[in-house]
């Protein structure tokens, strides 16, 4: 990491609670270069065109030694889990693990969760009777992912306090200033994460239950089935919260929205797009290394460099979202990057997209919210996948 530069400046803490104007001062310069070596990408068409392009690698190891680690931590003894590898290998994965979860070997998977789901949400929002004040993010929006993603893999929702810990050691790795302190727990993380799904998985194959490991325990080998589950877990909890989190906080902060949004709950479509394009809870891709010199506006990428793709930056572009500053549902042509573009678009996007359809209309109808009771709210460390840690919010009331 750099000092002084952008990119430190971008995953300075001091900076968390509003990047914006970061990031628009870097949209003045496509393609930019930092003093290591590291490109950092933020407009939409350029961001659009380099995710998906060939020659732009997933794969980790492509990186030449020097430079920042982050995100897979190889050195845990199991193969990369498949966003970190490229063609074909990553095909081959991806549509192995897509056969339980989605269209067309499994077009009811998700919806069949959907009832499971919405009585989770009836339960968290039950406890908030006789509270005039409540952590939107411990009391609503951490339980739901957790509980759903537990339910896609079938791992038990109660050994949640084992793999919480693990889950965030991994997910700070995906920082770039998590440095090599940071990359050595994510490693061990991994390896114990790895090892409590090994006994898991083995169970599974002796006794299939619910969920995708026990179908897909026959079709893959035990340490690829083992990364996958450790991404999917991580995965599963870390971005979801930060959607649900972000999706209150800006309506808190946008009442005549509020308002319109609890007259008409239909809102809610273009309202949650609107969320993930306005506050991205994947805020840039750091983790891409150029395998050839690759020709991006008037810059040459030279092979070998980092790329940082800057989602977040793009997803405010003014020449490709009209007044992107502004919070706006009635947005038409709303192609946010929030879930990203091309081959390793969002897996779990129709996942993430089912739990804010069931958690957000319903905590709006039956809350009634008095206040935030900071803004901004304290942020995780996190700039990659950054959202508040705590939300508290003041409540008058709850209905039925
Ligand atoms: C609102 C919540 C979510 C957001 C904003 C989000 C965003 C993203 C983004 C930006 C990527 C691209 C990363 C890259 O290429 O390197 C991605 C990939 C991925 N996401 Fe999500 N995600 C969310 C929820 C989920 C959930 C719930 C799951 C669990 C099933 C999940 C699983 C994955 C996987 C497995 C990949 C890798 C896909 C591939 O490489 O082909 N995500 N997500």
């Amino acid at each position: 990491m750099t000092s002084g530069t952008i990119a430190a400046q971008i995953t300075d803490y001091a900076n968390r609670a509003d990047p914006y104007p970061l990031f628009a001062e870097l949209r003045e310069q496509p393609v930019r270069r930092e003093d290591d070596g590291t490109y950092l990408v933020s407009t939409y068409y350029e961001v659009r065109s380099l995710a998906n392009d060939p020659r732009l690698s997933n794969d980790t190891s492509n990186r030449p030694p020097g430079y920042t680690r982050v995100g897979q931590p190889v050195e845990s003894g199991l193969p990369p889990s498949f966003i970190f590898t490229d063609p074909p290998v990553h095909d081959r994965l991806r549509d192995t693990i897509n056969r339980p979860f989605g269209p067309p070997h499994s077009p009811r998977f998700l919806d069949g969760l959907r009832g499971g789901l919405a009585e989770v949400v009836t339960e968290l929002l039950d406890a908030f009777e006789g509270k005039d004040q409540v952590d939107i993010v411990e009391d609503f929006a951490y339980p739901l992912p957790v509980t759903a993603i537990c339910k896609v893999l079938g791992v038990p929702r109660e050994d949640e306090p084992r793999f919480h810990g693990w889950a965030d050691a991994l997910a700070s790795s995906l920082d770039p200033q998590a440095g090599e302190d940071g990359q050595g727990k994510a490693q061990r993380a991994r390896q114990d994460m790895g090892a409590y799904l090994a006994d898991l998985i083995e169970t599974k194959r002796r006794r299939p239950g619910p969920g995708i490991l026990s179908a897909l325990a026959p079709e893959m080998t035990p340490a690829d089935l083992e990364a996958t589950a450790v991404l999917l877990l991580v995965a599963g909890h870390e971005t979801t919260v930060n959607a649900i989190t972000n999706t209150t906080l800006t309506l808190l902060r946008h009442p005549d929205v509020l308002e319109r949004f609890q007259k008409d709950p239909s809102l809610a479509v273009p309202l949650i797009e609107e969320v993930l394009r306005y506050e991205p809870p994947v805020q840039f891709v750091p983790w891409t290394t150029a395998l050839a010199d690759i020709d991006v506006a008037d810059t040459t990428i030279p092979e070998g460099s980092p790329v940082w793709l800057m989602l977040a930056a793009a997803n405010r572009d003014p020449r490709r979202f009209e007044d992107p500053d502004r919070f706006d549902p009635d947005r038409e042509d709303n192609e946010h990057l929030g879930f990203y573009t091309g081959i390793h678009y969002c897996f779990g996007a129709p996942l993430a997209r089912m739990e804010l359809h069931v958690a957000v209309p319903e905590l709006f109808r039956r809350v009634t919210f008095s206040r935030l009771l900071e803004d901004p709210p304290p942020y995780r460390a996190n700039a990659v996948l950054r959202g508040p840690r705590h939300l508290p919010v003041a409540i008058e009331g709850l209905t039925a």
